[in-house]
C-alpha cells in the first residue's frame, strides 16, 4: 500500500477464523443448549474465565515440548511489558481459577463447565482453525474412578443426545509419575532401533518426549506394535484402571482400549479418552480428555486430583451436518404486521408493542411498499399470521388477521386479534 493512499481492498475474516452466520445459529444453539443441559444435569456449574492468561500459566501445564506451546500460541506483550497468551485450551485457566478463589475449601469435587474460544495457531483445513469454540467440563478433587467412568459417560451421552451416529469411544492409560518413567524408557527402546523409520519430526520427538511417537499419523504401523503403555502400570495405576474399565461395563459404554492414546498435552496422567466419529480424517478428533491430577499442584496447589473434557463446537456442527441430522429450527416470528400509510403504520407500531409485550414474536414491514409485495415477505419469514392494518382499518380502529396458511381473513380488535395470535400459539 502507498503511504496516503487508503488501501481500497475489503476486509475478510482473519484466515482460519470463520464468521457464523444467522443461518448456522439453529446449529450452535442445539449445540450449546444440549451440552449446557447435560452439564447441569451431571451437577455441573458454568464457569467463565477469561481469554487470555498470563504465558508462563500455559507453558507449565500444558507442557514446553508440546505443539501447542512450540507453535501454536497466540502470545504477545502487553503496553506494560507482561507477556500475555490467548487460551489455547481450557483446563489451565480453570485450575487458576479453582486455586484463585479457593475453590479447594469448596465439597469436592468442585464440577465447573465452559463455553469458551479457543485460539490456536494450527494449519487451517475442515474443522480446523485457529479461533475454534470449545465446550468443556471439568471435576475437581477427587481421583475416584467412578468419576472417571461419570465423566467418559457425560461426554459419550452428549454426542448421542444430539443424535450423532457411528462414533467410537477410544480409552487408555499413561499411569502417573511414579510408573511412566520406566515404560517410557521401554518406549525408547522399542524405537531407538527403528529411528531411521520415523518421519522427521518424530526422530526429535524421541528424544524430547517418545509418548509423542505413538499419536504422530505417519508412523502409525510401528506404533501399533509398541508397548503399551496400560500394559506397565503401577499397582495403584492399574488399580485405578481397572476399576475405570469396569463401571464403563456397568455403564454399558462400548469403549476400545488404545495404547497409542496419549493426547496433546503434558499435563494428563491415569486415563486418557477420545471419541472419533466413524470416518477418520487427520482432524477427526470431536473430543477428549482424561485425569490430570498433578496440574493443580505443578500450579502451586494442594495436592489436587481432577479430570475433565472438552469438545470443539465447530467439528460437531461439521459431523452433524455430514449425517443429516436434523436440527430443531429457531421459533420465526408468529406474527407479520403489514400496513398501508403512515397512520396505520403509527398503529401497527403500538400493536407489535402490544404482541411482544405478550411475548409474541413479531416481524414487521418498515417504509412504504405494496401490500402484496408484504405479504411475500411475511411467507419467507414464514409467520404463520399476517396483521394488515390499512386506511378502512385506521377508520374503523381494526386489524385485518390474515391466516397465511389458508388465506382465510377476519376483522378483529387489537385486544381480540391479540387474544387470538395468543390462544394458537
Ligand atoms: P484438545 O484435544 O486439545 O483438548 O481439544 C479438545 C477438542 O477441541 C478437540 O477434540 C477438537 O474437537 C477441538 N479442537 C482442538 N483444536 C481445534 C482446532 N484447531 N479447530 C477446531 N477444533 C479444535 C483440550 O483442549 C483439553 N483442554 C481437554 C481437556 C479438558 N482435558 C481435560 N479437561
Amino acid at each position: 500500500m502507498r503511504e496516503g493512499r487508503p488501501e481500497k481492498r475489503l476486509f475478510q475474516a482473519p484466515r482460519g477464523t470463520r464468521d457464523v452466520l444467522p443461518v448456522e445459529q439453529d446449529y450452535w444453539r442445539y449445540v450449546e443448549e444440549t451440552a449446557q443441559r447435560i452439564a447441569q444435569l451431571h451437577g455441573y456449574r458454568r464457569i467463565d474465565t477469561p481469554a487470555f492468561e498470563e504465558t508462563p500459566l500455559f507453558l507449565r501445564s500444558v507442557g514446553e515440548g508440546t505443539d501447542i506451546v512450540e507453535k501454536e500460541m497466540y502470545s504477545f506483550q502487553d503496553r506494560g511489558g507482561v507477556s500475555l497468551t490467548l487460551r489455547p485450551e481450557g483446563t489451565a485457566p480453570v485450575c487458576r481459577a479453582y486455586l484463585e478463589h479457593g475453590m479447594h475449601n469448596l465439597p469436592q469435587p468442585v464440577k465447573l463447565y465452559y463455553l469458551a474460544s479457543i485460539f490456536r495457531y494450527d494449519r487451517p483445513q475442515a474443522g480446523r482453525y485457529r479461533q475454534h469454540e470449545q465446550f468443556g467440563w471439568e471435576a475437581l478433587g477427587s481421583d475416584a474412578p467412578a468419576l472417571d467412568a461419570e465423566v467418559i459417560q457425560m461426554s459419550w451421552e452428549l454426542y448421542q443426545l444430539l443424535g450423532l451416529k457411528g462414533l467410537t469411544l477410544q480409552l487408555n492409560s499413561i499411569g502417573c509419575a511414579q510408573c511412566r518413567p520406566a515404560y517410557v524408557e521401554e518406549l525408547r527402546r522399542f524405537y531407538e532401533g527403528k529411528a531411521r523409520h520415523l518421519c522427521r519430526d518424530c526422530q526429535s520427538r524421541l528424544l524430547r518426549n517418545p509418548l509423542r511417537l505413538l499419536d504422530c499419523k505417519r508412523d502409525q504401523a510401528l506404533a501399533a506394535a509398541a508397548p503399551a503403555s496400560f500394559q506397565h502400570l503401577c499397582p495403584d495405576c492399574a488399580s485405578h484402571f481397572q476399576h475405570v474399565q469396569s463401571y464403563l461395563h456397568l455403564l454399558e459404554l462400548p469403549y476400545n482400549l488404545d495404547h497409542r492414546l496419549v493426547r496433546g498435552l503434558d499435563y494428563y496422567t491415569r486415563t486418557v479418552f477420545e471419541v472419533q466419529p466413524a470416518d477418520l480424517g487427520a482432524q477427526s478428533t470431536l473430543g477428549g480428555g482424561g485425569r490430570y491430577d498433578d496440574l493443580i499442584q505443578q500450579l502451586g496447589g494442594p495436592p489436587t486430583p481432577a479430570i475433565g473434557f472438552a469438545t470443539g463446537i465447530q467439528r460437531i456442527i461439521l459431523n452433524l451436518k455430514k449425517q443429516g441430522v436434523p436440527i430443531p429450527p429457531q421459533e420465526g416470528p408468529r406474527v407479520f404486521l403489514a400496513y398501508l400509510g403512515e397512520e396505520a403504520q403509527q398503529l401497527s407500531l403500538r400493536l407489535a408493542a402490544q404482541l411482544r409485550r405478550e411475548g409474541i414474536a413479531v416481524a414487521s414491514a418498515f417504509g412504504n411498499r405494496s401490500l402484496k409485495a408484504q405479504l411475500r415477505q411475511a411467507h419467507a419469514l414464514g409467520a404463520p399470521y399476517a396483521a394488515i392494518i390499512g386506511e378502512d382499518e385506521v377508520r374503523a380502529g381494526t386489524v385485518t388477521l390474515r391466516h397465511m396458511a389458508t388465506g382465510e381473513q377476519r376483522s378483529l380488535t387489537f385486544e381480540q386479534a391479540v387474544k387470538d395470535i395468543k390462544g394458537n400459539h
